[in-house]
């Protein structure tokens, strides 16, 4: 198992040093926990990809203490200034054109780069004396369940790393929303996420057009798969509230999860996001939800869709691909 440290500033100076010489430690931020590694360090990167069993198509978020300076890493423009003027520190990434600086094993060879600056206290406490940006892709083995507690990290991957920061359950629980910023005059959005996209479309005043179908998307954020973020167990995706008469003759082998607590009783196979259907307690529980359901020998899951606005379009995309076969 990997030794679980306590965000001291002897353990944060610990780790930057760690990083620094190439290792690899999982970090908290406020979406998930991070697999980190100095972004200016191939050999560290590739260990990323090799602990997670990641292709090597997909490429890397670079974590930044912040906007200034990243004109280092990656071109600058008007869309990212004012992106990152409204949402940083936060759940936003943006994907700009990279500079040679950032080695090709980041971006799988593409010229662009993602970059991010999270607004959890550790992690920016830890970031903000680097002499590096950090890469660092969620803290699980690639296409299973994104980790939100240290727990999950060191359940799937402590026996390959040595250390993981503990900063507590992920206050938001999905990633980053990631916008492509490229071209200014029309910024596109990679993947839904944390930052409901009705506040970017309001921040710079334009409208984003939905990321294409996900067979598509393989190309346009590679990396962005149908099937993700997938529990073991099958999941059955239902557009419509599960009504109270299938709950009360369910078979136990069946786990309903449910965007809110059932009116009338409940049983030890519903589960539930939320008491009351809050689109942030959702967010937050849905990954550590999923995990432990998962790992109760249900035959299968059946889950109910939220409503397709806000945080509901990155809930929705999270659970259409856990359901895609
Ligand atoms: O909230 C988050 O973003 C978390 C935390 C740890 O920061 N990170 C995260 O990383 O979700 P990961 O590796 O699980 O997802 C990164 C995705 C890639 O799969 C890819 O779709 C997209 O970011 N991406 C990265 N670089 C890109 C680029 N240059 N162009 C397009 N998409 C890119
Ligand atoms: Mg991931």
């Amino acid at each position: 198992m990997a030794r679980l440290l306590k965000p001291t500033d002897e353990n944060l100076r610990f780790l930057r040093e760690f990083l620094l010489s190439g290792g690899v430690a999982a970090l908290p931020t406020e979406t998930v926990y991070g697999l980190a590694a100095n972004a200016l360090n191939p050999k560290a990167c590739q260990r990323v990809f090799d602990i997670k069993n990641r292709p090597s198509i997909d490429p890397l978020i670079c974590h930044v203490p912040g906007f200034s300076g990243i004109e280092t890493y990656c071109d600058t423009n008007s869309a990212a200034e004012i992106l990152s003027d409204a949402f940083w520190p936060g759940p936003l990434t943006i994907v700009l054109k990279k500079k040679p600086i950032i080695p090709d094993i980041v971006t799988a060879g593409l010229d662009s780069v993602a970059v991010r600056c999270p607004s959890h206290p550790d992690f920016r406490r830890l970031i903000v004396d680097c002499p590096f940006p950090i890469a660092a892709p969620s803290a699980n083995p690639f296409s299973y369940i994104s980790p939100t507690r240290a727990d999950h990290v060191n359940a799937n991957l402590g026996e390959k790393i040595e250390y993981i920061l503990d900063g507590g359950p992920c206050s938001l629980g999905v990633e980053s929303t990631i916008i492509d910023a490229r071209d200014p005059g029309r910024p596109k959005v990679l993947r839904y996420g944390a930052l409901p996209l009705e506040d970017i479309e309001n921040a710079l005043d334009c409208r984003i057009d939905a990321p294409a179908p996900t067979s598509k998307s393989v190309q346009i954020a590679p990396g962005s798969l149908p099937k993700h973020y997938s529990p073991r167990t099958p999941v059955e995706l239902r557009t419509e509230p599960v009504s109270e008469k299938e709950l009360q003759e369910s078979d136990s082998k069946v786990a309903f999860l449910l965007l809110r607590k059932p009116n009338h009783g409940t049983a030890s196979n519903f589960h539930w996001l939320s008491e009351t259907g809050n689109l942030d307690e959702i967010a937050r529980q849905l990954y550590a939800k999923l995990r432990e359901v998962d790992t109760e020998e249900y035959e299968k899951i059946v889950a109910e869709e939220a409503q397709e606005l806000g945080l509901g379009q990155a809930i929705n995309d999270r659970l259409r691909r856990a359901s895609h076969l």
